[in-house]
């Protein structure tokens, strides 16, 4: 089994390749589609998604994608699935299985994500599927007393428990432990919650029995909040970054996998780029993207819901891949 797991996650790290994460709930989906004055409709989303992972060479930078429930369930025009159509383009298929986080009882401010009930079934079934990995996010708010020490407490037994499940399954659990961007803390206020929610997460696995070996960090780029007076330069954000990291990821975990987080596309790959740069002299593990917005907000703005914007489209999405690519070997330039 561990084989089989540190396989996937070997494959998911590939050299300059990173993942595409496709997977909003309903609820999400139809938000960004509702901006842009885009129907929100199950067919709109399974248009949507369908335009992006047809995207002609899209394997040469992207290594896996991360499916939702609806998605993983539609067929594509050519009656394939989206998983086989994932595999057949050379990439991996993943999913989320979270079922969204939820007000955490007696703690004002913070949510506790669920989805653990039924868990090892979905995961069977997702898994005949052909799914290979999966995620679950988890968010933590910073504010004046926030985080609580019970809702990262909380968070953090969640994930162990997916993990765990995942690798009992065979499929490659993808950590998301994500500090949120919302707010006015510091740079410095981000790095001490994210160091704190980071070293829970990582006792929470060791006490499941997790195998670093056949699991990928899914984390948030260490910065200031999106109100905070004073925004921090890249290579500020790189340092507070590796430096959190350090201080808690264990070496014997693959991969770490950044989430954007709400940060536009451009800032997001020139961030990725920074970490990137300063990371080959101080990092045991491999750095990579899993952006969901940072990668799909260009394409998805051309696209408007028009079949004639496709290729254009597709054509965006494809930059924005090869840019973070690009980033990850420390050849973008804006
Ligand atoms: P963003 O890159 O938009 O933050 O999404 C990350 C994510 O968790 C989706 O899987």
């Amino acid at each position: 089994m561990m084989q089989i797991l540190a396989n996937t996650a070997r494959l998911m790290l590939a050299e300059g390749k990173g993942l595409l994460a496709i997977d909003e709930s309903v609820a999400t989906c139809n938000k960004r589609f509702a901006e842009l004055g885009i129907d929100q409709t199950e067919t709109a989303r399974q248009n949507w998604r369908e335009l992006m992972i047809t995207t002609p060479n899209l394997s040469e930078c992207i290594s896996g994608v991360i499916l939702y429930d609806e998605t993983i369930r539609q067929h594509q025009q050519n009656h394939s699935s989206f998983s086989q159509a994932i595999s057949t383009a050379g990439m991996v298929p993943g999913i989320k299985v979270d079922t969204g986080s939820k007000a955490l009882a007696g703690h004002e401010g913070e949510q506790v994500s669920e989805g653990l009930d039924c868990l090892r079934e979905r995961l069977q079934e997702y898994s005949a599927m052909g799914v290979r990995f999966a995620k679950w996010r988890a968010v933590i708010t910073v504010g004046e007393h926030l985080p609580s020490l019970a809702g990262i407490d909380a968070n953090a037994h969640a994930l162990a428990r997916y993990a765990a499940l995942c690798q009992e399954a065979g499929l490659v659990p993808v950590v998301e432990p994500e500090v949120l961007m919302t707010g006015s803390h510091s740079l410095a206020q981000c790095q001490a919650v994210t160091e704190t929610v980071l070293r829970c997460v990582f006792g929470q696995l060791a006490r499941q029995g997790v195998a670093l070996e056949g699991m990928i960090l899914k984390a948030n780029m260490v910065l200031p909040g999106l109100n905070c007076e004073q925004q921090a330069g890249l290579m500020e954000v790189a340092e507070a970054t590796l430096n959190c990291l350090l201080r808690t990821v264990p070496a014997a975990v693959p991969g770490i996998a950044f989430l954007s987080g709400g940060q536009s596309a451009q800032l997001a790959t020139a961030r990725l780029q920074a970490i990137s740069s300063l990371a080959p002299i101080c990092t045991p593990w491999c750095l990579t993207f899993s952006f969901a917005r940072a990668i799909q907000q260009p394409a998805l703005a051309i696209w408007a819901g028009r079949p004639e914007n496709r290729l254009a489209a597709q054509q965006a999405l494809l930059h924005r891949a090869r840019c973070n690519q690009a980033a990850r070997r420390q050849e973008y330039s804006p």
